[in-house]
């Protein structure tokens, strides 16, 4: 159980600059969420981290990036349109909509009255919408609930063009929509988020040890963002509890500040979605092995990461305090390649030009060579310090009165988030292997 309040967690976001409730100058729109300066530095770093690791690194992996809107057909075969639902209940006296499975039925969260709601009905997730200027049934279009089908629908495509042996997988990172019935919990359920996913095809007689790697690859996953492993766990999702397309999935779970929720799934989804493509689009969605074997309709396997839960995770598990000083500090112990600032530079005065034009140079050196790296000369030293450590900056490097004379001429002071420490280092050494690491 993380000791890490949710209420801490959100204030830092919003004073710092990572995430702001969605439309907040109009009074904001429930479930949706908008990422400041910082916020979509972490993110695209967790984005990129995960490319890296799936994509790049990989021989058996192909991008790619398909369209949100996609022809009805796709989630009329994908079973969407008929089972992406969640149970909702409404209470006879105050109205309000709930998820049934969410709350205790016997008396209404809002108004508190007791039996008033009657059955739970299907409430389908999907944003619908009209393509084109003409609003009837032949325009429909849904925001798309899952990146998957946008994979599925490629899967041709890819193999046309590259023909890659099996098994092999395809990767995509991109918007989700769905029309929660109680978004909460800041991101971890909202309206429009973020998902990574991979559609891993396999023989169907080898999905499971298949399976079993990718068990043993989200691990790395959660490793890599810096998450303890005690705090990831395994839920066997049960036959009755599972989507409708899964043979077996695996929830992988961390321990929230919220309680332990779901960060990240792995399902089975066997020929589920070729199948269903093949069926209805009448066209062929069978590999034919290159050793002239007979050909088949591949099987999944599907991890699938939500993006916003791990960056609620990383946030959650970087939330640190401690005390400096016989002075209480929050700061955010980030893994340095996540950080969405590496260094943040200042002269110790900014009212001494020679300091400030000094530090001015180191800025523009580490700049070019390091990219994220911030110019901080607001307030004093010891202000600056605590609010790089609030959003997380593994170095702050301070150009002081002895960079400019004496035997310490063109050294600096790198002052360490974690431990506090300063060193002083040559500025022509600042860019050296291991000197700032991230
Ligand atoms: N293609 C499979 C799929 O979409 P899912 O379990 O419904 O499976 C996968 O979603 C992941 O997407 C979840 O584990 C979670 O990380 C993320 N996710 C799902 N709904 C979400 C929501 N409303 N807000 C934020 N993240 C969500």
């Amino acid at each position: 159980m993380s000791n890490v309040k949710l209420e801490d967690i959100v204030s830092l976001c919003k004073r710092r600059g990572f995430i702001y409730p969605g439309s907040d100058v109009y009074g904001g729109l429930s479930g949706t969420w908008d990422y400041g300066p910082l916020g979509v530095a972490l993110k695209r770093n967790i984005m990129q981290l995960w490319w890296k690791m799936f994509v790049d690194d990989r021989e058996d992996m192909f991008g790619v990036d398909a369209a949100i809107l996609m022809n009805q057909k796709v989630w009329q075969a994908s079973g969407h349109v008929d089972t992406f639902t969640d149970p909702l209940v409404e209470c006879s006296n105050c109205k309000s909509r709930f998820r049934a499975d969410k709350i205790d039925l016997s008396r209404c969260p809002n108004c508190g009255q007791k039996d008033t709601f009657g059955e739970a009905r299907a409430f389908n997730m999907m944003f619908k919408t009209n393509v084109g200027p003409v609003d009837d049934e032949s325009s429909i279009s849904y925001l798309r609930p899952e990146t998957a089908q946008g994979i599925f629908t490629n899967f041709k495509n890819v193999v046309d063009s590259f023909y890659p042996d099996l098994p092999f997988g395809l990767a995509q990172q991109g918007k989700a929509f769905r029309n929660e019935i109680s978004p909460r919990d800041f991101i971890f359920r909202s309206r429009e988020f973020e998902q990574m996913e991979i559609e891993y095809f396999v023989h169907p007689d080898n999905w499971q040890p298949e399976f079993e790697k990718w068990v043993t690859l989200v691990h790395e996953w959660c490793d890599a963002l810096g998450l303890p492993a005690e705090s990831i766990h395994e839920l066997e999702v049960p036959d009755d509890d599972r989507a409708h397309y899964s043979k077996r999935t695996i929830d992988f779970e961390f321990d929230f500040p919220i309680g332990r929720e779901e960060l990240l799934g792995l399902a089975y989804r066997t020929d589920f979605d070729l199948g269903n493509i093949q069926r209805e689009s009448k066209k062929s969605m069978e590999y034919r092995p290159k050793d002239g074997s007979a050909p088949f309709v591949p099987h999944v396997i599907e991890p699938s990461f939500g993006l916003e839960r791990a960056l609620m995770a990383v946030l959650s598990a970087a939330y640190t305090t401690d005390e400096v000083n016989s002075e209480a500090r929050s700061y955010l112990k980030l893994p340095s390649h996540l950080a969405p600032v590496k260094v943040a530079v200042s002269p110790l005065l900014k009212n001494k030009p020679e300091l400030v034009e000094k530090a001015r140079e180191v800025y523009r050196m580490l700049k070019k060579e390091f990219g994220a790296v911030m110019w901080d000369d607001n307030g004093n030293i010891g202000k600056r310090y605590r609010r790089q450590d609030e959003i997380g900056t593994p170095y702050c490097v301070v150009i002081d009165f002895e960079t400019l004379e004496g035997d310490t001429k063109d050294t600096v002071t790198i002052r360490n988030r974690d431990t506090t420490e300063q060193t002083r280092v040559a500025i022509a050494d600042l860019t050296n292997p291991g000197v700032l690491s991230f």
